[in-house]
């Protein structure tokens, strides 16, 4: 049963990675949608993959949420992980402390004695106020921290799921669903068909510095989260890397 399980996730995830043309695929076993399910293993798949590609790679942007945080605590040292810088990939959402882009750059900088950055922005700025944050200093070392960043490792979220938490006034909310948001990933949100449907007012990781980011980890698993996922691979980067979880596979692959 153990090798049918194997083959099944190799198969999954050479399909995925035909299919979507990226740079690979890691699923592991289970579906972190199930009652009692979690993100341990998707955190030490994480881990372990961002160790062994980060290479020369010196400045890391991560997101947030329950995902990413369940990386650090599997991450061991990895050579030359004392020179890395982790930055948050996006500013502030929701109210949970532990799930913010900045507690989690710490988190993984703690663990393996690298340095980081903190970005003091909360995403429910409005308009006006973006303008002048912009023009702060911090707020211009971290844009110019995203020219050069070597490695973004982010969530992806369910689009209606992540709008509720950045408490979304009921009109973006409608737009989102007329426009047919199905997944969100450092702040802009996708439809089915992988196209940019919505994009939030942030200091954060735009798509123009995916292009040239030699390192994209894409983290996020469970069934529920598959249509979520396939936004996000539908129009995703040739050199993302995504580690998910059969549950999610699975689903994936049904819905192609
Ligand atoms: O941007 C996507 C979200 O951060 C995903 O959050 O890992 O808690 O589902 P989650």
């Amino acid at each position: 049963p153990l090798i049918e399980l194997q083959y099944g996730k190799n198969v999954l995830a050479k399909r995925i990675k035909s299919y979507f043309s990226i740079q690979d695929v890691h699923i592991v076993k289970g579906d972190s949608s199930e009652p009692g399910g979690s993100n341990e293993l998707l955190g030490t798949e994480a881990a372990s993959v961002f160790a062994a590609r980060i290479g020369n790679g010196r400045v890391v942007a991560v997101t947030g949420g329950s995902t990413m945080a369940a990386i650090p605590k599997h991450l061991s040292c990895y050579p030359g992980a004392e020179e890395t810088v982790f930055i948050p990939a996006r500013g502030g959402v929701g109210d949970n402390i532990g799930q913010q882009a900045n507690v989690i750059a710490a988190t993984f900088a703690h663990t393996c004695n690298a340095s980081y950055k903190s970005l003091y922005y909360p995403e429910s700025l409005s308009e006006e106020a973006h303008a002048i944050f912009l023009k702060e200093p911090s707020a211009q070392k971290m844009l110019e921290l995203y020219e050069t960043t070597d490695c973004l490792l982010h969530g992806i979220g369910d689009a209606k799921k992540m709008a509720a938490l950045r408490d979304s006034n009921e009109e973006e909310q409608q737009l989102l669903d007329s426009r047919g948001a199905k997944g969100e990933a450092f702040g802009y949100y996708f439809n089915g068909s992988g196209e940019i449907v919505h994009h939030l007012r942030t200091v954060g990781i735009q798509t123009d510095h995916l292009k040239r980011i030699p390192l994209l980890l894409a983290v996020a698993g469970g069934s529920a989260k598959a249509e979520a996922i396939l936004s996000y691979l539908r129009g995703a980067t040739k050199q993302t890397v995504l580690i998910t979880d059969e549950g999610a596979a699975k689903e994936i692959v049904n819905l192609l």
